[in-house]
């Protein structure tokens, strides 16, 4: 089938290739020509794991191109994806739509033939009403679908997400439509991923219900952190406590500085704005929203009690900057916020991250940014661990000891056991433990 991607970012760039990879013929269009120009020089304009052998092997086959020109891959295509962004609007945090209503009306004027506009960016409930309205306004006599397909995948696992996702949501009310969204996913059907049909706006909201929920377990263990620190549990071990009930489950129980990226915040504040303005506020996703935003700030106190109480003329190593490992996707992470309440202290910044130095820059321009995690601890009074790259999980630790003005280490990812961190003498501070050790251990 002939696809065209709509937007080249972290999404349709991922979507678009995996799709030729499924055998379908896929045009990515961005109009932004020095993503587009790279892209076709072979140079990918994000980092995400095998990301770059996935495209070389489809552009090579001949499935996959990157254009500028979106009349052409429309008016050509049965369907149409929209991967645009859909930042939180400056001022009152709802989801802006800019993006995709400019693609609708762009998309409008070059359909030609029977086409599926499938948005497979994140979009308040009622999104694709408007889209539709759109392109009905543009083109009265086009023959066309609009259908919801939010996207789950996690960067940094973008690829394995997208070909073996957990489910796959397609909110269609056209029976055309939705045999075209089996034909494209076909080689998933095969592998018996579960396939959810529902109504376009049931498809939408799930989309946000999934993150809103995903954002409120990882602030309900996080809260809980707090209480282990002050009454001297471990966060860890109530953490495998509860999620080894089935009803509970694992995922999403790390306690840590607070969730961060390009989904969680911009997504939870949507949320509450379209719940409001319909009347039903969700107030437990305000709440979460509230704690998480203080948090990351939190995190900046806990650093400056551990050195001493101030850290006014010292310097701070930061291992990790980007909101996750394994992407160099700077927006949102709590880094920015942690760095800034530091540097507000008086601190002076050591910054390591393996991929997300060239995107933090554009930020946090006042830092030293350092090549390696060794150098970053050079006569450095406190090593912060921010994101948990394995690069970071294995340090040696006796040349990071060497390394550093003062043995203080905060790790607000807790990757390293304290018992042992005790031992090797630093002064070491996670995240949720409390004094007393942790004694569990699954037989
Ligand atoms: N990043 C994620 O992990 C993730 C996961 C699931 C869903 N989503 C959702 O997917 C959507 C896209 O997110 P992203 O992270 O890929 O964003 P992104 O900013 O990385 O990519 C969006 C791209 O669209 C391009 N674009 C904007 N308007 C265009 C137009 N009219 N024509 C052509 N190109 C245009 C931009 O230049 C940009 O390259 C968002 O709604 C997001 O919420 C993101």
């Amino acid at each position: 089938m002939n696809i065209a991607m709509i937007g080249s970012g972290y999404v349709g760039l991922v979507s678009g290739a995996c799709l030729a990879d499924f055998g379908h013929t896929v045009v990515c269009i961005d109009n932004d020509e020095r993503k587009v120009d790279a892209l076709r020089a072979g140079k990918m304009p994000i980092f995400e794991p095998g990301l770059q052998h996935l495209v070389e092997s489809n552009v090579r086959q001949r499935r996959l191109s990157f254009s500028v020109d979106l009349k052409e891959a429309v008016a050509s295509s049965r369907a149409v994806f929209i991967a645009v962004g859909t930042p939180s609007r400056r001022g009152d945090g709802h989801a802006d739509l800019t993006y995709v209503y400019q693609a609708a009306r762009e998309i409008a004027a070059s359909l030609a033939g029977f086409a599926v506009i499938v948005t497979k960016s994140t979009v308040p409930v009622g999104t694709g009403d408007e889209v539709e309205r759109i392109i009905r306004e543009t083109r009265p006599d086009a023959d066309f679908a609009v259908v919801s397909n939010p996207e789950f995948l996690r960067e940094g696992a973008a690829i394995a997400d997208f070909k073996r996702p957990d489910r796959i949501v397609i909110g269609a009310e056209d029976k055309r439509a939705e045999a075209v969204m089996r034909e494209i996913y076909r080689p998933l059907y095969l592998n018996q991923a579960p396939f959810l049909f529902t109504g376009r706006r049931t498809a939408e909201l799930t989309k946000y219900a999934a993150n809103a929920f995903l954002a409120t377990k990882i602030t309900f263990i996080n809260e809980i952190a707090d209480l282990c620190e002050l009454t001297g549990a471990n966060v860890q071990d109530v953490a495998r406590g509860i999620g080894l009930d089935k009803r509970i489950g694992s995922k999403f129980l790390h306690a840590g500085p607070g969730y961060g990226g390009s989904c969680f915040p911009k997504d939870t504040q949507a949320l509450i704005k379209t719940a409001q303005d319909h009347g039903a506020p969700i107030r437990i996703v305000e709440e979460v929203a509230r704690i998480n935003d203080q948090r990351k700030r939190a995190m900046a106190r806990k650093v400056i009690a551990a050195c001493g109480g101030t850290v006014r003329g010292k310097t701070i190593a930061i291992l990790g900057l980007t909101f996750k490992p394994n992407t160099d996707d700077m927006r949102d992470s709590p880094a920015i916020s942690i760095i800034t309440a530091l540097k507000d202290g008086g601190a002076r910044i050591n910054a390591f991250d393996p991929e997300g130095m060239e995107q933090a820059r554009a930020l946090l321009a006042d830092l030293t940014y350092l090549s390696d995690p060794y150098s970053c601890c050079e006569k450095a009074d406190a090593l912060v661990i921010v994101t948990e790259w394995d690069a970071f999980r294995a340090l040696d630790l006796d040349r990071v000891k060497a390394a550093l003005a003062a043995p203080i280490l905060i790790d607000l990812r807790n990757i390293y056991d304290p018992e042992e961190m005790a031992r090797r003498g630093f002064a070491y501070s996670g995240v949720g433990l409390g004094t007393s050790q942790s004694k569990s251990a699954i037989a």
